[in-house]
């Protein structure tokens, strides 16, 4: 296995010993190295085997440390098989490691020659661009594959079989592709007794839930898991005009609403003021921070659990289910699922301490939940740019979904319906807001991997759907140049 450095990546020494890699007219600084450490470094470009500098050797040292460094902000990929003769005759790559998350670092398992194996459900070849790349929304990497036969051989996994078998088999799949695609979990080991169904083989019953199309959206529409470009990057705007505003009239005569809709001078009803009073605001008067009381009436508006009952599955025909426990809440839900959690990262609030709290929906309570000040800082920072915002909101609501609520009943749209149910309750705390007298503002992304990290709980199991950045609104006109003494 070999690091190598991005082909758009250049590693820069400078006289003073510090050491930059540059890209697209950046330099990203990565610490002071030895002159010796400096050179070896440059090997990175064409590829250093992981295990060269494993050793104890000072040299050695400051390179796994330039490596680790290096990984963190992306910027390498490895390389399976030897780097010279890992290719094969178009000079292409056979195998590369693309990693797709900050922390990935490659391990290689121990693998038996009896251990039975076989390929993940979430697992998939694909063309990207001119490669062919083995995805998975489980994995922290994915496999770039330069040789069809690894391609082929990887489809014949689709069938458990031993370690064993496939090394002897023809050679195509190496002990350390196996080792990798089994660290990636897009191999699994199963248990010779119970081949029968890998669904459940696959992990723990809240993976067992997600159908496969649902986890690879919900992976690669948020940010943690996945290194390709995302949010407002206007990618196709020197390619196509934008689509209008207004759609362009289907042909034919019109309806016209406007004499039913009421004389203009009569009151609007209340719901319709707030409706049109409601709008997003990005930038929070820090001086008046939002007070504990005025979160708990807008929770207590928004997001309260109205009541808790149970009732039995009904599949129709008289076949009675499970008996099922429901705690419906001020907005609309699937299936009456309530699969969102509200999870509060508090910067400034009169009355309450910064940190990082869940919602209790049923109790109306908050609960402290021990997380890292600079992962909120890291959320709330992120929340400010989200909305190119001078400043963090006084409080960061991330919408969370336990998606196995919904995913028990619901085939094919149980992911679906947890975004749809997080578009009413966006629009019900922008409202209860907007009623309050405060400002708030909807985030279109969220860090599923930041939001593991704060909670212990896996991605797959509870994670971030949704946030909302909330604080009392900068006074109307406020300038903060003016304003500041
Ligand atoms: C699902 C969703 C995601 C949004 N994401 C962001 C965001 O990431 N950053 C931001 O500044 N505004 C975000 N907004 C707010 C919109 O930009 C805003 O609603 C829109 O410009 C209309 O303005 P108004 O809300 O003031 O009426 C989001 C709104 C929605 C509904």
């Amino acid at each position: 296995m070999f690091a190598r450095l991005l082909s758009r990546i250049t590693l820069q020494p400078a006289m003073d010993g510090q050491l930059a890699a540059r890209f697209d007219g950046q330099a990203v600084g990565l610490g002071q190295f030895s002159a010796a450490a400096s050179q070896r470094a440059q090997g990175l470009h064409g590829g250093l085997p992981l295990a060269s500098f494993a050793a104890d050797g000072a040299v050695d040292k400051e390179i796994d440390l330039l490596v680790r460094r290096l990984a963190r902000r992306g910027l390498l990929e490895y390389v399976v098989g030897s780097a010279a003769d890992g290719k094969h005759r178009g000079g292409v790559d056979q195998v590369v490691i693309e990693p797709q998350a900050p922390d990935y670092w490659p391990r290689m398992p121990e693998l038996g020659a009896a251990d039975l194996v076989v390929l993940s459900r979430f697992a998939y070849l694909r063309r990207r661009g001119n490669d062919v790349v083995l995805e998975s929304p489980r994995a922290a990497a994915l496999i770039r594959i330069g040789d069809p036969q690894i391609a082929a051989a990887i489809a014949t996994l689709a069938i458990p079989q031993s370690i064993g078998t496939l090394l002897r088999a023809d050679g195509v799949l190496s002990e350390a592709l196996l080792a990798v695609l089994l660290d990636c979990s897009m191999l699994l080991r199963i248990d010779p007794a119970h081949t029968g169904d890998l669904r459940a083989a696959e992990g723990d019953d809240d993976l067992v839930m997600w159908d496969f199309h649902d986890l690879v959206f919900h992976t690669r529409s948020t940010e943690g898991r996945q290194a390709n470009p995302l949010g407002g990057l206007y990618p196709y705007a020197g390619i196509l005009p934008p689509l209008p505003a207004v759609r362009p009239r289907w042909p034919g005569p019109a309806i016209d609403l406007q004499p039913l809709s009421g004389p203009p001078a009569q009151p609007l009803a209340p719901v319709a003021r707030l409706l049109r009073a409601r709008q997003s605001t990005r930038s929070f008067d820090d001086r008046k921070p939002i007070t504990l009381g005025e979160l708990s009436r807008l929770l207590d508006g928004a997001a309260r659990v109205q009541s808790q009952w149970q009732a039995p599955v009904d599949f129709g025909d008289g076949d009675i289910g499970p008996v099922v426990d429901y705690a419906p809440r001020p907005y609309p839900s699937g299936g009456a699922a309530y699969a969102l959690e509200l999870y509060l990262t508090v910067a400034h609030c009169e009355g309450l301490a910064p940190g990082f709290y869940h919602y209790d929906a049923a109790a109306h309570a908050l609960m402290p939940i021990e997380a890292r000040a600079a992962e909120r800082d890291t959320l709330l920072a992120a929340a400010a740019f989200a909305m190119d915002a001078p400043a963090t909101p006084q409080v960061l609501i991330t919408i969370a979904a336990r998606f196995g609520r919904s995913a028990w009943k619901y085939s094919a749209i149980a992911y679906a319906l947890v975004l749809k149910e997080v578009g009413v309750l966006t629009q019900s705390l922008y409202l209860v807001a907007t009623d309050m007298g405060l400002g708030g503002c909807a985030i279109g992304n969220s860090n599923i991997d930041l939001f593991a990290k704060m909670t212990g709980l896996d991605v797959h199991v509870e994670g971030p759907v949704g946030q909302f950045a909330l604080g009392r609104a900068e006074p109307e006109g406020f300038d903060e140049d003016v304003a500041e003494p």
